[in-house]
Order: structure tokens, then sequence, then C-alpha cells
């Protein structure tokens, strides 16, 4: 952002569709390791989906819409569980093409649609007994409540709802530096802001040596609190099953003050009950 300028909604998404399209390009440029296993494992599934998908019982004959797909790698696991249509929903094109790429890589179909997610209602046909959204997502959003209606729009009655994503709390404070000692200092909002949290960043979560930098690196955020997303989703018409807060995190925000489990997910080394990374939502429509 040049000195002086103030971010406007018109700026919003434009700014963050350039820089998601640009942390495409590093994602597939080495960031997302694993590409290749899961194309070639036809019974792979990525560890973002696998580590809920029991919660989803039998897909077969299930129509399934993935909000803010990214590059598809845990879209086209509802296809190799056998759901019946999977539609996938991004606001970066290069995402999305390279989405395409990996899902006819690995022989499965999906639907891939270019949209806002609070497009998604007019830009896709159909209801859905699953709505699946996971792992960075509400971060890009300013509106909770309207993401909260859009969800509903697109679910059939007696559809289920899942998310999975890191905690707003987390969120506060994940950006104390890199060499930050252990008492966790809480730096930005909790709550929902209107104006959003303007970030400049070359690289992002999933690095790695060589992958091409981001050019576009203007990325607008905010945070909203637990409280705020779950009484979206009550407003919004759907009854609440499960609220659910973790210790992991999917990735890694401390190097120094984080350890990898085995399973890959990643924890504070000391007194983990400390903090909440990650929470999920299930909710279904009557
Ligand atoms: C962190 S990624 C999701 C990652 C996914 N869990 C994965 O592992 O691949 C966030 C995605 O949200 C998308 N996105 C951001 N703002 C959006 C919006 N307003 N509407 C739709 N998609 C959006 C970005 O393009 C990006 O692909």
């Amino acid at each position: 952002m040049k000195p002086g300028t103030t971010p406007t909604p018109d700026t919003w998404f434009v700014d963050n569709e350039a820089n998601w399209d640009d942390r495409a390009d590093l994602h597939m440029g080495g960031g997302y390791s694993g590409i290749d296993g899961l194309i070639a494992d036809k019974s792979a599934i990525s560890n973002e989906l696998a580590q809920d998908l029991a919660r989803f019982g039998d897909l077969s004959g299930k129509d399934v819409i993935h909000l803010q797909c990214h590059l598809g790698t845990d879209t086209i696991g509802f296809a190799r569980r056998g759901a019946n249509r999977v539609v996938g929903v991004d606001l970066s094109a290069n995402s999305l093409r390279d989405a395409r790429n990996i899902a006819d890589a690995a022989g499965l179909s999906v639907e891939y649609v270019h949209a806002n997610v609070y497009d998604a209602r007019a830009a896709v046909e159909g209801d859905f007994d699953l709505v699946y959204t996971s792992l960075g997502v509400l971060c890009w959003l300013p509106d909770i409540d309207r993401w909260a209606r859009t969800v509903a729009s697109l679910l059939k009655p007696g559809g289920a709802f899942f998310i999975r994503d890191d905690h707003p709390m987390f969120m506060t404070i994940w950006d104390i530096g890199d060499d930050a000692p252990d008492d966790l200092l809480v730096k930005q909002s909790y709550f929902q802001q209107v104006h959003p949290l303007t970030w400049e960043d070359e690289g992002s979560y999933a690095d790695a040596p060589g992958a091409p930098r981001i050019k576009r690196t203007t990325n607008h955020q905010w945070n909203h609190s637990l409280a705020e997303i779950i009484t979206a989703l009550i407003r919004a018409g759907l009854v609440i099953d499960v609220v659910e807060e973790t210790p992991f995190s999917a990735w890694c925000a401390w190097p120094h003050l984080m350890v990898q489990e085995a399973d890959g997910r990643w924890r504070l080394r000391d007194n983990p009950e400390r903090l909440p990374l990650q929470f999920v939502i299930e909710a279904h429509k009557n």
C-alpha cells in the first residue's frame, strides 16, 4: 500500500485476488509439496481433509461444495471418496487454473468456479449436501454475516456445513516476530473491525527455497471472534452441532516456539494448553 493511501472496499478484493494469483504460483513452484504424490496415488487424501473425512460419513451420491478451495488439494478428496458432484469456488483464477490441472492429472471430475465467495450462490446452480471450507479462509472476508447467509443459501434442507480454520485468538498474536520471546504478545484485534489489516507479503505460509516471490504483495485481512462466527451461522438459520477448539495448527507461526507432531500438525512446544490455534464448527440446515 502506498504511504498515505487507505484501502477501500473496491480495492480489497482486487488486491487480494492479485495477491492470491501470485501465491498460487509460489505454491505450485514448491510451496505446496506433495501435489505429485496426491496425483499419483489414486487413493491419496490430503492431510487437511483426511483429519475430518470421517465426520462426513458416506459421501457416495452426495453433492459437495468447497468454498475458497485454492489449488483443490482438499477438493479432489471428495471426488475420490465417491461424491456425486464436487464444486470448488475461489477468487483466484490462477489457483483454479492449477486446481483444474491437478484434478485432470488425477483423473477426477471437479467443477471449479471463479467467484468471490459472496457471489457463490449466483455463480453456482443447485443446492448441496455438504458445504466445506477450511484453513485460512475467514481472515479474507470482511463481512461474516453475509458469508454465513451465503453458506446457508447453498445448503439443501438437512445439508451439513463444516469449517476448520485458524482460531481468531491465534490471529491476534501470530505477527509477533520471528524471534519473539515465549510470552505471546497480543497485537491485533480479536473482534471484527470495519477496516482490514493491510499487509505486504513477498512470501507465504507455505514457502520453499527457489519458489517465485509474490510481486503483488498487498493483501487485506480481517479477524472475526468465535462468537461472531457462531452467531452469524445461527442468524443465517443453521443449527450448530459441534464447536471445537484445538491446540494444533496446520502451519508453523514461530519456528523457535513450536514443534511438529508426527501427523504434521504444529503445537506450542511449552504449555500448548495456553492457546487455541484452530477451531472447528459443524452445523446443519433444518
Ligand atoms: C489459505 S487458502 C485456502 C487454503 C486451503 N485450505 C488449502 O489448503 O489449499 C485461501 C483461499 O481463499 C481464496 N479467497 C480469498 N478471498 C476470497 C473470496 N473473497 N472469495 C473466494 N475465495 C477467496 C484465495 O484465493 C485462496 O485460494
